[in-house]
């Protein structure tokens, strides 16, 4: 099929490279020329592994990036995979993905044939029928010949590309048999391997997306919480949730408690559905615990921290940067806080992450950052544990470094030992 992705961020490259890899014809359209060029010279614009090596393969033969929407008509399906940033309230920002839905809308107005325009982005049920499908058919002039659907994502950084290739399931939302098969005959690659369908309309679709990513980032502040009990009663949480994840309904998946979830999707996601609720006068009390118990803990840590050092004293080494491992993403980073907290309190900070210091850099220019874990250590009073780095469980010597070895971990990747205080946040 000839396909069109419109936006080349982490989804949009991913899926347009994913795609052609299925042995479809794709343009991936962008307004940022550096990201065209990038693509065009088979430079993946994000790191993920495996992207690289599918841009490689595939631009030049089946793949192409471009700003122009020329090949929107020629194409059987566009994509639209445009970020949907957050305004101040939680609400998603629709600017930048409406008026793409506009220009695909436009490049469409001549076109006879049936076309399907299929939404990838994260956006709420409302949003689609109040905002985007207006604004496609604003920009067709009305062309009665297009189609709107949704087909949410649910791929993770750091293994987008064998995420997107091997779904747990696969949601397509149209309003019509014709739709759905087209989307069908997309993915008919991942359809061969048995994936589950969920075919259900646009709307319901959107809604999916938000209650996975709402189940799961509430499924870990219900674990935090938990947690923070098990810390209190002094037990450890993690032998709680090892029990737990015995029973099949709850699943041993997710059950990680420490410092609490990041990234680019889960904030943005649960306080987007939190705020489209209250636009319907329904206050979600559990999706708006879950934000208020991920904000709390690295408070908690700060405060176990404070329980052996006096912080305003300080040189305390924040160790991990990034929102998960295996990332130099710092969106809604669990680091951010703990940085403002500390500053708040007159510590001096000393950072270090294998991958991620550029980004925090540019957020947090006036504190120290570190070459190595050991550098940061060295000298230091005490340190938070903030992203799970495999390098972090194998220090040893490097904590006898410093002035008051206090490590308080955020992630359960610390081994305790004689000679240093550890403190587990939630064992
Ligand atoms: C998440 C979802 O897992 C994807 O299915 C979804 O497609 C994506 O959001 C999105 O909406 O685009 P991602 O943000 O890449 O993917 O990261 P995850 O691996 O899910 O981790 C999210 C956060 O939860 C991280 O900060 C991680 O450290 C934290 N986490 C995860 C825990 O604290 N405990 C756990 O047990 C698991």
């Amino acid at each position: 099929m000839q396909l069109t992705v419109i936006g080349s961020g982490y989804v949009g490259t991913t899926i347009a490279a994913c795609f052609a890899a299925f042995g479809h014809e794709v343009t991936a359209i962008d307004i940022d020329e550096e990201i065209v060029e990038a693509i065009n010279n088979g430079q993946a614009p994000i790191s993920e592994p495996g992207l690289e090596d599918l841009l490689e393969t595939h631009v030049g033969n089946r793949l192409e990036a471009t700003t122009s929407y020329d090949a929107v008509p020629e194409s059987d399906v566009t994509f639209l995979a445009i970020g949907t940033p957050s305004n101040d309230d939680g609400s998603i920002d629709l600017g930048a993905l409406g008026a793409a839905a506009e220009a695909t809308g436009a490049a469409l107005a001549d076109k006879d044939e049936r076309h399907l325009v299929v939404i990838k982005s994260t956006v709420t049920p409302p949003s689609i029928t109040d905002v985007l499908e207006p604004a496609i058919r604003e920009g067709a002039d009305n062309n009665d010949a297009i189609e709107v659907g949704m087909n949410p994502e649910f791929l993770r950084e750091g293994s987008a590309v064998a995420d997107f290739q091997n779904p747990d399931k696969l949601v397509v939302g149209t309003n019509s048999e014709w739709a759905s098969q087209r989307l069908h005959d997309v993915f008919e690659p991942v359809l061969e391997t048995e994936t589950p369908v969920v075919d259900t309309d646009p709307q319901t679709a959107s809604m999916i997306k938000y209650a996975n990513n709402a189940f799961l980032a509430s499924k870990i502040s219900l674990v935090n919480d938990l947690g923070n009990i098990c810390k209190e009663f002094g037990l450890d949480a993690y032998e709680v949730m090892d029990a737990i994840g015995l029973d099949n309904r709850i699943s041993e998946q997710f059950l990680r408690s420490g410092v609490g979830w990041g990234g680019s999707c889960f904030p943005k996601d649960v306080n987007a559905i939190i705020a489209a609720a209250r636009e319907e006068a329904y206050d979600p009390a559990v999706l708006k615990a879950a934000v208020e118990i991920n904000d709390r803990q690295p408070e908690r840590m700060l405060e176990l921290l404070e329980s052996h050092v006096d912080l305003e004293d300080a040189r305390i080494a924040v160790l991990g940067l990034a929102f998960k491992p295996r990332t130099d993403d710092i969106r809604n980073s669990r680091a951010i806080p703990m940085i403002e907290r500390l500053k708040e309190r007159g510590t001096e900070i000393v950072a270090y992450d294998p991958v991620a210091i550029e980004p925090m850099q540019e957020r947090f220019p006036n504190i120290e950052y570190a070459s190595s874990a050991a550098d940061a250590l060295a000298g230091a009073d005490g340190t938070v544990i903030v992203t799970g780095w495999d390098e972090f469980a194998t220090l040893d010597e490097e904590l006898d470094a410093m002035a008051t070895p206090v490590v308080v971990d955020g992630r359960r990747i610390v081994d305790p030992r004689p000679r240093i205080t550890y403190e587990g946040l939630t064992w």
